[in-house]
C-alpha cells in the first residue's frame, strides 16, 4: 500500500463514508478504524494524518493528540476543508492508484493463500468477478470457482460469465457451472408469495454449493467480493446499520473452510470498476448494472415458470437494446422490464390474444434506498413497445412504470 494514508476515527457517526470517499477522490488512501483503535494500533498504521469524524468528546482518547499527527475534526462533508487538510496540512502527494493496489492485493494474497485452495461463489456480477481475476493472478489453479447458473439470469448472461471465466476463457482457475435452471423451476414451481420466491432462491443456492464445495473436500480459504461500503455500513464503530445487506448470505457455514478472504473489502464500488477496466475485464461486465441476488425471480410477478422467464429474458434485452441505441444508458441508475401478473385481452394479425403485460422501469438514485423514476422520452418509449409487442410471444401490452421510491421498490417484489 502506499506510504501515504489517512486515518479516519469513526465515532458512530453517519459520515464515514462520505469522508473516506472524498480522500480517496483526492488519490490518497484512507480507512477508517473505530474511535477506541489504540494508540499502538494508530502508530502501526502510520497515517500522515487523523480525521475524526463525527466526533463525540467523552468517546476521544485524548493521548491521540500527543502523536505526531496533524488532527481535523469534521462533522460534515467539507471537501474543500478535507481536501486542504490532507494534500496542504499533511502533505500528501495524492499518488495511490489502483494498479498499486492490484500489484499489493496480488503479493498479500500470495502471501496469505501459500499452497493454500480458494473457493469462490462467482456471480458474473463486478465484485465476484474482480475477486476472480485478482485471484486467478495470483494463486492461479488454486482458486476454483463455482457459478450457479438458477435459470434466472438476464439473456445470454450465464453464457457471457463462461465465456470469460471458463475452460475456453482467458484466465488460469478452475471454472465449475452447475445448470441448475431446471432444478430451480421445479422448486418454484406453484409458489407465488414473494418472500417464499425470495427465500428457496436464496436456500437452493446455499444447497447447491454446499455440495459443489463438499466434491472439493476441505478449502483453506473462502472467497467473498465484499467491498469497502458494506465494511463502513455493517458498523465499524457499531454505527446504525443504515442498509440492510441483500448479499446471499449463510455460504460460511455450510462450507468447510479455514479462513474468509476478502479482497476487494477496501475499495469502493467505483474504484472496484476501476481495478476491473486495469485487469481486462470487458465494460459491459465492469459497468453492469446492479442486478439482484434472486434474479429475474423479483420481476416475474406471481408464479416463477420457464415461460414467463424467456419472455422477461427477451423483452428486457430489447430494452436495454433501445435505451442503449437512444443513448440514455449513462442516464439511469437502473433499468429493466418485469412480467407482471396481468393479461389481458388484445388482438394480434385479426386475432384475440389474453397474453401478459411487461412493465419498464428505469430509476434515478445516488443510494437505491429512495429513488426517483427516469424520463425517457415518448417516443424511444413508443420504439421499444413495438418492438417487444411484435418480438416476444406472449406479451400484448407494455406498461411504463412511473412510481419513484418510496412508495414503491425498485424491484417488483
Ligand atoms: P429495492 O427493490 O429494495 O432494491 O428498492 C434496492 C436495490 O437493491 C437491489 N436488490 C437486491 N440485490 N439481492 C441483491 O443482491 C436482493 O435480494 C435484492 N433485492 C433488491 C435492487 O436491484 C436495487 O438495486
Amino acid at each position: 500500500m502506499s506510504n501515504e494514508k489517512i486515518l479516519i476515527l469513526d465515532f458512530k457517526g453517519i459520515n464515514n463514508q462520505s469522508i473516506a470517499r472524498i480522500i480517496r477522490d483526492c488519490c490518497v488512501y484512507c480507512e477508517v478504524l473505530p474511535y477506541n483503535t489504540s494508540i499502538d494500533e494508530i502508530k502501526k498504521f502510520s497515517p500522515k494524518g487523523i480525521v475524526l469524524v463525527d466526533k463525540e468528546d467523552e468517546l476521544i482518547n485524548n493521548e491521540i493528540y500527543n502523536l505526531d499527527y496533524p488532527i481535523i475534526e469534521i462533522n460534515n462533508e467539507n471537501k474543500t476543508e478535507l481536501k486542504k487538510f490532507v494534500l496542504d496540512t499533511c502533505g500528501c502527494k495524492g499518488d495511490w492508484t489502483i494498479s498499486e493496489f492490484i500489484n499489493n492485493t496480488i503479493s498479500d494474497i500470495k502471501e496469505k493463500v501459500g499452497n493454500g485452495k480458494v473457493l469462490l461463489a462467482l456471480s458474473g456480477g463486478v465484485d465476484s468477478s474482480v475477486c476472480a481475476v485478482l485471484l486467478s493472478k495470483a494463486i492461479g489453479k488454486q482458486l476454483t470457482c463455482v457459478f450457479v447458473d438458477h435459470g434466472l439470469m438476464r439473456k445470454n448472461e450465464a453464457n457471457e460469465v463462461e465465456s470469460i471465466f471458463g475452460p475456453n476463457g482467458n484466465y488460469d482457475l478452475n471454472f465449475i457451472k452447475v445448470d441448475a435452471q431446471q432444478r430451480y423451476y421445479s422448486k418454484l414451481k406453484g409458489v407465488t408469495d414473494p418472500e417464499k420466491k425470495r427465500k428457496i432462491i436464496g436456500e437452493e443456492f446455499i444447497r447447491i454449493f454446499e455440495e459443489e464445495a463438499k466434491k472439493i473436500g476441505t478449502v483453506d480459504f473462502l472467497a467473498q467480493g465484499t467491498i469497502y461500503p458494506d465494511i463502513i455500513e455493517s458498523g465499524i464503530g457499531k454505527q446504525k446499520v443504515i442498509k440492510s445487506h441483500h448479499n446471499v448470505g449463510g455460504l460460511p457455514d455450510v462450507v468447510d473452510f479455514k479462513a474468509i478472504i476478502e479482497p476487494l473489502k477496501l475499495l469502493f464500488k467505483d474504484e472496484v470498476r476501476k481495478a476491473g477496466l486495469e485487469l481486462g475485464l470487458p465494460d459491459y461486465l465492469v459497468f453492469r448494472q446492479p442486478f439482484p441476488g434472486p434474479g429475474l425471480g423479483v420481476r416475474i410477478i406471481g408464479e416463477i415458470t420457464e415461460e414467463k422467464v424467456k419472455i422477461v429474458q427477451d423483452a428486457d434485452y430489447i430494452y436495454r437494446e433501445e435505451i442503449k441505441n437512444a443513448g440514455l444508458d449513462k442516464m439511469f441508475s437502473q433499468y429493466f422490464a418485469a412480467i407482471t401478473n396481468l393479461r389481458s385481452v388484445g388482438v394480434k394479425n385479426g386475432v384475440r390474444t389474453y397474453d401478459y403485460a411487461i412493465a419498464l422501469r428505469a430509476i434515478i438514485t445516488n443510494d437505491f434506498m429512495s429513488a426517483d423514476c427516469g424520463n425517457i422520452p415518448f417516443s424511444v418509449l413508443q420504439k421499444i413497445t413495438n418492438r417487444i409487442v411484435n418480438e416476444v410471444d406472449g406479451v400484448n401490452r407494455v406498461l411504463f412504470d412511473c412510481t419513484p421510491k418510496p412508495p414503491a421498490t425498485i424491484e417488483f417484489e
